[in-house]
């Protein structure tokens, strides 16, 4: 007997559509089939919907802990689970920062008793923690090591030699956040009068992004596995080359503003890497459709409105993504501007390769029933009231996208 039988969804067989039925046995995918009348505890009429695999965020900011004004593992995570992600992967720039063994089980201690899906989290690189990441290495919920090449929310900068001892003994993913530190100050030297949220991209231009990716690609090795974050510049993309090593993720908001949006909504889209010109954009788009840049990945960075109404140069970067990465990315497969196997690919099966997670992200046999079915008929304008997220607010108010998921599992388990 299934637990759970979804039947006839549309559903994707590699890069094909068909329609199937998936049945559900202990939190897992057991079978797949045009028809299954074999008897089940639970049987859902999918007629008409997609049945996907639940979205993998591998760069959130959960601000947990430490920061639990702006968001906390309960907050962020329903965020999560509401716009149809199953996994996460958070970063290290809490309060304390992840940068020791006794951290990193500190925070998964905490998602154990209030994750509402499933966390990873990643160790920062500081200056002298190599031996504490080591610590970690083979630990379940380690994602990997993030690296931060200029300063950001946290102030977290590591210094050549720790990375180079770093990438030699760790086999992990590093994932950089590739704005090369020098480049930012001498912009903002150069800047000359009283900057606005619409100079940010002025302030950390492409040029600090290019030549942090460059500084990426140029640690390639065999057996390395460099992932550049939140890429924000067409230039960036033909420096990424999975079959050495290095693979991108780009951020929904990267997909979807310019800096013209940052000079309407003010500090609500100062982020880092900010966002730039149409054409940079129109680029990023065309990459994630043809598969260049692997993943779509959210760079959730909540912040209170409070904070974010102080002046530019105090305002924090940064902007929630959870509730509406999938939406919005699905809003492009609508569009006709991504496919539905690619979008799946991005959300899901390909950060779910880069995690090195081999039960998830496929709704195939075999992978956890991480699952959440899908209107293709519905659309979703988003409103502050709809938001999970703690910061209540979105770039993406107003902006009309695909709906959100119907329903969610975690493990065959209904979460919404
Ligand atoms: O805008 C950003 N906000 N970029 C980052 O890299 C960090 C993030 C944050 O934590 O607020
Ligand atoms: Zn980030």
């Amino acid at each position: 007997m299934h637990d759970l039988v979804f039947k006839e969804a549309r559903i994707l067989d590699g890069a094909r559509e068909r329609i199937g039925s998936v049945a559900v046995r202990e939190g897992r995918i057991v079978r797949i089939d045009d028809r299954i009348d074999q008897a089940a505890t639970h049987e859902l009429d999918c007629r008409g919907r997609w049945l996907l695999p639940g979205a993998i965020d591998m760069h959130v900011h959960l601000r947990d802990p430490g920061l639990e004004h702006k968001e906390d593992l309960a907050s962020g995570t329903a965020a999560a689970i509401a716009g149809g992600v199953t996994t996460v992967a958070d970063m290290p720039n809490t309060r304390p920062p992840t940068l020791d063994a006794d951290s990193f089980q500190q925070k998964v201690a905490r998602a154990r008793e209030r994750a509402r899906c499933n966390v990873l989290f990643y160790m920062g690189l500081g200056s002298d923690n190599v031996d504490q990441i080591a610590r970690v290495v083979g630990h379940p919920a380690l994602a990997g090591v993030k690296v931060f090449l200029g300063a950001t929310t946290g102030d977290m900068l590591s210094g050549d030699a720790a990375l180079a001892r770093a990438l030699d003994r760790l086999d992990l993913l590093f994932v950089f956040h590739a704005e090369t530190e020098a480049l930012l100050r001498d912009a903002k030297a150069a800047f000359e009068g009283t900057p606005t949220a619409a100079d940010h991209h002025i302030l950390r231009p492409a040029q600090a992004a290019l030549a942090g990716a460059r500084t990426v690609a140029s640690l390639a090795l065999p057996g390395r596995r460099l992932h550049i974050a939140h890429l924000s510049c067409a230039d960036e993309v033909p420096l990424l080359d999975p079959a050495r090593g290095i693979t991108g993720e780009a951020a929904p908001h990267h997909l979807w503003f310019t800096a013209e949006d940052t000079a309407r909504q003010g500090n609500l889209l100062k982020v880092n890497p900010p966002v730039r010109s149409s054409r940079d954009r129109e680029a990023l788009r065309a990459a994630l459709a043809d598969g260049r840049v692997a993943a779509v990945a959210t760079d959730h960075a909540p912040h209170t409105l409070a904070e974010k109404a102080q002046p530019y140069p105090v305002a924090p970067s940064g902007v929630p993504g959870l509730d509406t990465m999938v939406a919005s990315t699905l809003a492009l497969v609508r569009a006709g501007e991504l496919s539905m196997a690619r979008a799946v690919d991005a959300l899901s099966t390909a950060p779910a390769a880069l995690l090195r997670l081999a039960t998830k992200g496929q709704v195939a046999p075999g992978f956890d029933a991480d699952l959440f079915l899908w209107d293709p008929d519905a659309t979703w304008t988003p409103s502050a009231a709809d938001l999970r997220t703690r910061c209540g607010w979105s770039p993406f108010e107003g902006v009309p996208l695909a709906a959100r998921p119907d329903a969610v599992w975690l493990a065959g388990e209904r979460v919404t």
